[in-house]
């Protein structure tokens, strides 16, 4: 067999994988499986809007099957731009300053691919999104990264963010995070752009759950000085609008950036789906979006509180914080682990073979991270979250550590 490229091959598969593998193959042996593993939401799509999709697809089957334009339709980029503007204050014009995706992942790569070079590195806060480490990789580009703990709201330390943003091009980061759930405070994310501003680098703004908040408001760094220079936002309709498997997102910001990230994009894919680009226009116009997100939110709300009263109940020495926005929990459960003699992924796969809860190993998301686990509390109701982090328990007093 011929070679592979260096690429593909420094690029490891993550710990992610192994356990998402895991779950499908218990499921098909027929086990109760509680899934506290996938980043997906909790509740399928508003049904009005795929009611009303049908139709579309229906009634227009020839327009619904073709190539959309590169950008994205003007039409959801000017919905995306109101969108933006009511929720943020922030007015961007919808055919210079918004490109559609698909996905937010796409988003992301196209944004690493716009900005920097090969051999350029990006600044990222571990513990974060998992994919980005392994796109930096495939891509060429260097990491480094400040570090967010959970004794201090997993916020990253200014000191670390001062010294480093030197070494880079652009920071990368996500808020509400994934996996921590954590929203950047307004000091944290003012100086991240003060500093980008300061030293001419990007900030790649990832704000892919910024309406999934159960108390405050969503930090909008784009509204700090001089952000409209420097801060490109990375959106994903996965979370709010419930359609991970449509894979729609969208970039937006500066003007040039976006005119050349439109280029990337027309090589890389063309276009984002057309059937899935009506399906956020038909949420957004109807504004069936607010109408799905005033139903979910409450039980999401209720499921997060389910969680972390369990995780203090059946494992009181793990740290946590209680996230206000998010769709994860990430207790640090050192105490346990030391107590086990286990690795986080020698943990999350013995429970997940002996107890069938599957949940992910803090080491999916950078390096430093393998005191952790990520728990996703929206996609089981609040009794099977309860059981799940109950049977957690059982193991470890099975194992004699509790
Ligand atoms: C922080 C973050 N960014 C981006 C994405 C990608 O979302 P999409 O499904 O839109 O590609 C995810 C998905 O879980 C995420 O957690």
């Amino acid at each position: 067999m011929p070679s592979l490229s260096r690429r593909v091959m420094v690029t490891e598969t993550s710990p992610h994988r192994v356990l998402v593998d895991l779950a499908l193959e218990l499921r098909l042996k027929g086990m109760d499986v509680i899934s506290f593993h996938a980043g997906q939401p909790g509740f399928p799509p508003y049904s009005e809007a795929l009611k009303d999709l049908t139709k579309t697809l229906l009634e227009k089957p020839f327009q619904t099957s073709s190539y959309a334009p590169s950008k994205g339709y003007p039409k959801l980029r000017h919905l995306i731009a109101e969108d933006i503007k009511k929720y943020s204050g922030i007015t961007i014009d919808p055919d210079k300053q918004v490109l559609v995706t698909i996905g937010g992942a796409e988003a992301i790569t196209i944004s690493l691919l716009t900005g920097l070079d090969n051999g350029d590195k990006v600044l990222l806060l571990a513990p974060t999104y998992s994919v980005y480490w392994g796109l930096t990789k495939l891509l060429g580009i260097g990491v480094e990264y400040c570090e967010q703990d959970v004794n201090n709201g997993f916020q990253p330390d200014p000191e670390c963010l001062k010294d480093k943003i030197t070494r880079v091009k652009a920071v990368l980061f996500e808020s509400p995070g994934n996996p921590t759930s954590r929203v950047i405070s307004e000091e944290i994310g003012k100086l991240i752009v003060d500093l980008a501003v300061d030293h001419g680098r990007w900030v790649f703004f990832d704000e892919a759950y910024k309406h999934i908040y159960y108390e405050g408001e969503h930090v909008w760094i784009q509204r700090y000085p001089g952000a409209e220079e420097t801060v490109i936002s990375i959106d994903s309709f996965s979370k709010d609008l419930a359609i991970p498997g449509f894979r729609l997102g969208y970039l937006w910001g500066n003007e040039e950036f976006i005119r050349q990230a439109a280029k990337v994009k027309g090589y890389l894919s063309i276009s984002a789906s057309n059937i899935s680009q009506k399906l956020a226009m038909i949420y957004l116009e109807k504004g069936y979006k607010e109408l799905y997100l005033k139903q979910v939110i409450p039980e999401y709300r209720k499921r997060r509180d389910a969680a972390f009263e369990a995780v203090r109940k059946y494992l009181p020495e793990a740290k946590l914080i209680k996230p206000r926005a998010g769709m994860y929990l990430f207790p640090d459960i050192s105490y346990y682990l030391e107590k086990l003699g286990m690795t986080d992924v020698e943990f999350a796969k013995d429970i997940a073979l002996k107890k069938h809860v599957v949940f992910l190993p803090g080491s999916a998301f950078l390096p430093g991270t393998n005191r952790y686990i990520r728990l996703t509390f929206v996609t089981e109701p609040p009794e099977r979250i309860e059981e799940g982090i109950g049977r957690i328990r059982a193991y470890l007093e099975e194992k004699g550590v509790v």
